[in-house]
């Protein structure tokens, strides 16, 4: 039987940075589901199309194959149609795209299959909005990981930054907040913690210190 973790959270909580470092130290695979979210935005948005095109955007997905992979070093790759999208899929603009996509039921619903899959033939964290209440139900251990807006904007503004794009502080606050408000407040799915989840609340940590915290949290369980 394999073990799956789930961490779920808000946008910016640090869960892929915290979950892919978690993983490692435990010799788990670390699957990041915002990824394939991004994947089917970025589809959508290839074709032209928008958040209002939802019957087109349904009328998409059996014509796109999304999968996972690992390279060497056990870190995860999203492929379009054979076509390694991992970079492409990190701007503003697919995030918009993805929390837009990913409140379609149809949409949801086809990655829900994949998503399990992974965690069946692996011991996984797998981390995303919906992990401990819909996909994993059952997972062995699940957190539910925030901190505040202000703080989330800061880390992904330093995070696109460093990677040399021209973006402005209170432009990704605002991203954050509204995506906070379209991710919890959608009919399906909404992002909340599952009821036996453990709150955990990464505002002013450093990496290593949170990491430290959830790391201790999983030994205490598994
Ligand atoms: O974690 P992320 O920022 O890469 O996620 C991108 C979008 O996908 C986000 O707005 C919410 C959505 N998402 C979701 O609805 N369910 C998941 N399990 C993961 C992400």
């Amino acid at each position: 039987m394999s073990i799956a973790i789930a961490i779920d959270g808000p946008a910016g909580a640090g869960k892929s940075t915290i979950a892919r470092l978690a993983a490692k130290e435990l010799g788990y695979i670390y699957v990041d589901t915002g990824a394939l979210y991004r994947t089917i935005g970025l589809a959508a948005f290839r074709r032209g199309l928008t958040a209002e095109n939802k019957e087109q955007i349904i009328a998409m997905l059996p014509e796109i194959k999304v999968t996972l992979a690992f390279n060497d070093c056990q870190e995860q790759i999203v492929l379009l149609d054979g076509e390694d999208v991992s970079g492409l899929i990190r701007t503003p603009e697919i995030s918009m795209m993805a929390s837009a996509v990913s409140a379609i039921p149809e949409v949801r619903a086809y990655l829900l299959d994949l998503q399990r899959d992974m965690a069946h033939t692996n011991n996984v964290i797998m981390d995303g909005r919906d992990i401990g209440t819909v996909v994993l139900p059952d997972a062995k251990i699940k957190i539910f990981l925030s901190a505040s807006p202000e703080c989330r904007a800061r880390r992904r503004y330093d995070e696109l930054i460093e990677k040399g794009m021209d973006v402005k502080y209170e432009d990704i606050l605002t991203d954050v907040i509204a995506r906070d408000y379209a991710d919890s407040h959608r009919d399906i799915a909404p992002l909340k913690p599952a009821d036996d989840a453990i709150n955990v609340d990464t505002s002013g940590e450093d990496l290593e210190t949170s990491v430290n915290k959830l790391l201790g949290i999983m030994r205490e369980r598994l």
